[in-house]
């Protein structure tokens, strides 16, 4: 099985640049054409949350037209700058959507791999938190299909970064989720977006990792008083892969194109 993993496309209306300055409508174009040339294709798509940047109903229009070229099953969660109403409308016709509350996913028994979509926003808000309902939520999931390989995708990471004017608004309360996933052997990842960087850490007896974003990446200045920016970095995907028999892979993919295929040796 083989599950694409976007985050943080910061989609703009038709026509409007990201922040002003960079065409993020273009780069999650790129990001879908990279999709769209892989042989195998991946089964599903994942998107971990900041589909939009200011959660407007002209933002999802774009998220939509984005989105419809692709073949596959989209699962995607919010992250702190979307908006759950216009999310929700946004994804109405997709069956895993709730009608109220967190927007949670959970693909259960439908694929080899199972991924959960965990909500952890805060809406208003840019930290995200792990509150007891959520948490309680969790465990009854993990407490199914426990020998099922699973993926958590959440938005803002459970620990710190390094780089501190993100890790202000990280998820809060990640202590109590790692004690939850320690009971779990069956953790293949948590997957996080939110500091537009792939980094890895081990977290509750699995490995963390952060998906970079299809836009622009958060500067890696890891100086407790740095100012905080963005730098216009390549743009980058991340790849799942279980293969029968294997351990689950992840490979990162620089989104565009590039000279090759060279000779190989
Ligand atoms: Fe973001």
């Amino acid at each position: 099985m083989l599950i694409a993993h976007l985050s943080d496309p910061h989609l703009r209306p038709k026509g409007q640049l990201y922040q002003g300055l960079i065409d993020s409508n273009a780069l999650f174009d790129q990001a879908i054409d990279t999709l769209l040339a892989l042989d195998p294709q991946p089964d599903i798509v994942i998107i971990g949350g900041d589909l939009v940047d200011e959660g407007t109903a002209a933002e999802y229009e774009t998220v939509q037209t984005a989105l419809s070229r692709l073949p596959q099953p989209v699962y995607a969660i919010p992250g702190n700058h979307d908006a759950p109403d216009a999310f929700r409308l946004s994804f109405h016709a997709a069956p895993y959507i709730a009608s109220s509350g967190p927007l949670h996913f959970d693909t259960g028994t439908d694929w080899p791999v199972r991924v959960i979509g965990f909500d952890v926003t805060v809406p208003g808000d840019h930290h995200g938190d792990i509150d007891d309902t959520r948490l309680d939520w969790l465990a009854q999931r993990l407490a199914e299909h426990s020998d099922r390989p699973t993926l958590l995708l959440m938005h803002q990471p459970p620990i710190d970064s390094g780089m501190a004017y993100i890790d202000a608004y990280k998820c809060q309360n990640g202590g109590r989720l790692a004690e939850l996933l320690f009971q779990h052997r069956n953790i293949e990842r948590v997957l996080c977006g939110h500091i537009h960087r792939a980094m890895q850490a081990r977290f509750g007896g699995s490995l963390l990792m952060t998906a970079p974003s299809t836009a622009t990446a958060i500067a890696l200045r890891l100086h407790p008083d740095a100012e905080p920016a963005s730098v216009s970095e390549p743009p980058g995907l991340l790849l799942h892969y279980q293969q029968p028999g294997q351990p689950l892979l992840t490979h990162w993919l620089p989104i565009g194109t590039f000279p090759g295929p060279l000779p190989f040796f």
